[in-house]
This record gives C-alpha cells, sequence and structure tokens, in this order.
C-alpha cells in the first residue's frame, strides 16, 4: 500500500537522538493515544535501510505459538541469524542477546502480553532487561509500544508487574504539527 509522507516529529525524533547518542542500555517507551501515530515514528525511525541492527517486531493478538511464530518471521525479515526462538523463553533470551550486542528492537502492540497466556514472557523480558541495565558496556536498546494505555500501565507501573519501573525513557505523543518538519 502506497503510504503518505512522513511529516513533522521534530521534537520526538531529537528525544529519540539524544537516547540514542548516549551510546548506552536503554529501554523506551513510546506512548500516545489511539491512532497518535506510534507504530509509523518506530517505523520511520527503524527503517534498515537506514540503521544498522534494528528488529521491529508487531505482536499479534495471538497465544504463545503465534507469537513465537510471527516473532521469527519478522527476525528473518531483519536479518537476524539463529538461533531464532521456539518458545516464549527463548524469544526474550534472544532479544536480550540482540540487545546486548547493540541492536534496536522495538515490541509493538506489547500490550498483548498482558493476556495470561503471553504473560510469563514478561518474567522473562525481566531478568533481561536487569542483565543489560547492569551491564556497563551493553550498548542496544529495547521500544515497547501499543495501543491500550490501560494495559500497557498494568505492564509497566503496577508494582506487581515484572518490569515495574524498568523503563529508562518514555517519548510521548502529542497531535502532529503541521509545517513542524
Ligand atoms: N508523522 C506522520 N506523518 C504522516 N502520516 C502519519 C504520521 N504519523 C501517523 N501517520 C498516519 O496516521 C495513521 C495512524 O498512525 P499509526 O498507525 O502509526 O498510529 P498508532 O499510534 O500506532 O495507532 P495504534 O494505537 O492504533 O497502534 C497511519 O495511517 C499513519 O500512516
Ligand atoms: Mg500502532
Amino acid at each position: 500500500m502506497a503510504e503518505w509522507g512522513f511529516y513533522g516529529r521534530r521534537r520526538e525524533r531529537a528525544e529519540l537522538a539524544q537516547v540514542l547518542g548516549r551510546g548506552r542500555w536503554f529501554f523506551l517507551q513510546i506512548s500516545g493515544r489511539r491512532r497518535i501515530g506510534k507504530t509509523r515514528l518506530v517505523q520511520e525511525l527503524l527503517q534498515p535501510e537506514r540503521r544498522e541492527r534494528v528488529l521491529y517486531i508487531q505482536i499479534p493478538d495471538s497465544d504463545p505459538a503465534g507469537v513465537v511464530s510471527t516473532a521469527r518471521d519478522f527476525m528473518e525479515n531483519f536479518g537476524v541469524s539463529a538461533p531464532l526462538p521456539h518458545d516464549l523463553r527463548s524469544l526474550a533470551v534472544r532479544i536480550g542477546q540482540l540487545c546486548a550486542e547493540g541492536w534496536i528492537v522495538a515490541l509493538d502492540e506489547f500490550q498483548y502480553f498482558s493476556r495470561k497466556a503471553l504473560y510469563p514472557f514478561t518474567s522473562e523480558l525481566q531478568s533481561e532487561v536487569d542483565r543489560l541495565a547492569a551491564t556497563p558496556e551493553a550498548k542496544g536498546g529495547l521500544i515497547v509500544l501499543g495501543s491500550l494505555h490501560t494495559e500497557m500501565q498494568a505492564l509497566l507501573e503496577d508494582r506487581s508487574a515484572p518490569l515495574y519501573q524498568r523503563l529508562t525513557d518514555t517519548i510521548s505523543l502529542g497531535h502532529l504539527v503541521f509545517g513542524d518538519d
């Protein structure tokens, strides 16, 4: 499908450039209301032809097997080498390894991990995130974004959630301002 050109987002791009420019591990949430342009911004910033070692995965509304198989497809398309994951745990581990090697990994529709069958992934991801945060030479980053604010909040801001207080950065999207590019 043909896409319209990409507009604006100068502030948000500058914020991301600042996060990337630190040259240190980051765990970033891109937030904003539905249809505001979260996915489009991430896809714009992570075009493989612009930047090496980026992986974008759109998490499907599916069971663990469906999520893992979709993630494998995205990994193949983005040139990730073996081992490819075979379950939720090895998916989290592979993402952690990629980040440790300096990759930027974006997980879109992250809110689906609040589903019971997928929730265990968040504990596995917590182990990876904690290891990366404790590794001074780690340079990659993880970006999460999703449509449903309450579910994203439950995953990232609830005291009982494995990923509670793990974010290092948040970028919130406002309305597009035309002419601001
Ligand atoms: N900066 C932009 N320039 C041009 N078009 C844009 C821009 N941002 C968003 N759009 C367009 O607006 C529509 C909604 O954007 P997008 O799907 O990225 O929103 P979203 O926040 O990810 O939505 P959801 O919460 O449903 O996931 C898309 O058609 C997209 O191409
Ligand atoms: Mg989206």
